[in-house]
């Protein structure tokens, strides 16, 4: 699917400039842009909350020193003096008057809706109504993107009423993490990498994401959701597109979507739900409450490369480590004959893709114990910070993908719904979920389920 490329835009208007996501990850991103040189354009920010200019000016220099690293004033100031401010209530049209004249004739603002989701159409319409949309205009939708197949189809359709695909941004801030992009380019940038990177030489696929912590003070948020919606149907399923797809040629959004539609639905046979032992008591989740703190699940990829070979993805909170990985467990190799008798490896090799807070590589291979007649596994493993050095934020990353007008690190219609679609089944549980205790890796039965290809590997960082 092409798309028309946007102009750079020439304003970031950001809805919901002082709620939480902002506070922690918005600001600081804008912060750190301004620090690195790339931030060119107005920020207008638009809340409910009543301020003048300057309020808001005092009000972002506290949330920033208060989230970033090394505040800096000389910085700080360059960016207020890009900041507007412009308070007033999301459905009112009168607001909408006012954000076009503090856009001042922009042919091609950026709008961020970091807002409840049941406000996206809304905020649209508005904007759409004052012309701000017009030209190349685009809107930036913070997830969630539906709850469910039919609603992000049905929002998807509500929106091509009102914009052009191209106009549509969809967060999913997975995408942009520099490792799992690293993805695509560690499996196409090296010889030793693509050659196995198929069904003749892999096992399994295994994918964790695991959190140490709990749902805490977003008891509420969560329990309308659970892991499934909250990190498996968006976060998960990129970062198993950029370990599965085929060689982007020019679009990675047509791979990934392609990719997607190989997946049958996933199936409640192959599933095993779990919630931590305290999570009923946590504020706002209610009595006998049966969403997931965590999940396990078997999918498969009907393709060429992958047919035959089982996916395993595993997420959830209070869990041992906060870590996410990917692991492309590899077949083992025959009996071989070494120091004069044949034997049998017990383990298989393992590439590893760290994604987390450690993100690198480890290689899990075979060699021979030091001075005795036997094999035994050791780790390779490469630190990309140490390495590399830090890469940006994933926020700092997609807001200035939105600015360029650049869609690839953003999920497109296709891949939204088709993610819906494979794990729509999965929503109509109405099993109570298997009760774990904080700190282990869920109920049995998940950490059983790849026993057949090994068991799932313990993550390292
Ligand atoms: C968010 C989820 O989208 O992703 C959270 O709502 C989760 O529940 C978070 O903790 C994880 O993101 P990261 O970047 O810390 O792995």
């Amino acid at each position: 699917m092409s798309l028309m490329p946007l102009e750079a835009s020439d304003r970031l208007v950001i809805f919901g400039i002082t709620g939480d996501l902002a506070h922690k990850m918005t600001l600081p991103s804008l912060f750190r842009l301004e620090r690195r040189g790339l931030l060119k354009v107005p920020v207008l920010g638009v809340a409910f909350d009543d301020m003048t200019r300057s309020q808001f000016v005092d009000f972002a220099r506290q949330v920033i020193s208060e989230h970033v690293e090394h505040f800096d004033s000389e910085v700080f100031d360059r960016l207020a003096a890009r900041f507007n401010y412009v308070h007033g209530d999301f459905s009112d049209p009168a607001l909408y008057s006012e954000v076009a004249s503090a856009c001042g004739g922009s042919k091609s603002p950026t709008f961020y809706l970091e807002i409840p989701p049941s406000l996206f159409v809304t905020v649209a319409e508005n904007l759409v109504a004052v012309g701000l949309t017009e030209g190349d205009g685009r809107i930036v939708f913070e997830k969630p993107f539906g709850t469910s197949l039919e609603t992000a189809v049905a929002l998807n359709a509500k929106l091509h009423t009102l914009l052009r695909e191209e106009q549509i941004f969809r967060i999913d801030h997975y995408l942009g993490k520099d490792p799992v992009m690293d993805l695509l380019y560690l499996r196409f940038s090296n010889t030793l990498f693509e050659p196995v990177w198929n069904h003749n030489h892999a096992l399994a696929i295994m994918v964790t994401m695991a959190e140490d912590f709990g749902v805490d003070d977003r008891g509420s948020f969560y329990d309308s959701v659970g892991t499934v919606r909250d990190v498996v149907q968006n976060h998960l399923m990129q970062v198993l597109a950029m370990v599965s797809m085929e060689i982007p040629v020019q679009d990675l959004s047509d791979q990934r979507a392609d990719l997607f539609r190989c997946i049958p639905q996933a199936s409640l046979r192959k599933a095993v739900f779990g919630q931590y032992d305290g999570y009923l008591d946590v504020k706002g989740v209610k009595p006998n409450s049966i969403t997931e703190t965590f999940v396990a699940l078997e999918l498969n990829i009907e393709s060429w490369r992958w047919g035959g070979i089982p996916v395993f993805i595993r997420a959830g909170k209070k869990l041992p480590v906060k870590a996410t990985e990917v692991v492309l467990r590899l077949s083992k190799v025959p009996p071989v004959f070494v120091g004069g008798k044949v034997r049998r490896l017990k383990w298989h090799d393992d590439i590893v893709l760290r994604l987390g807070d450690d993100p690198g590589v480890n290689l899990a291979v075979h060699v021979k114990s030091p001075g005795a007649d036997a094999v035994e596994p050791v780790n390779l493993r490469v630190d990309f910070k140490t390495a590399l050095g830090e890469a940006p934020s994933p926020y700092e990353v997609l807001l200035l993908s939105a600015l360029k007008g650049d869609n690839t690190l953003f999920p497109d219609e296709r891949s939204v719904e088709e993610t819906w679609r494979i794990m729509d089944p999965l929503l109509a549980r109405t099993e109570v979920p298997l009760m774990y205790e904080p700190g282990t890796w869920g109920p049995q039965t998940a950490i059983d389920m790849a026993n057949a290809y090994g068991g799932w590997r313990e993550p390292t960082d």
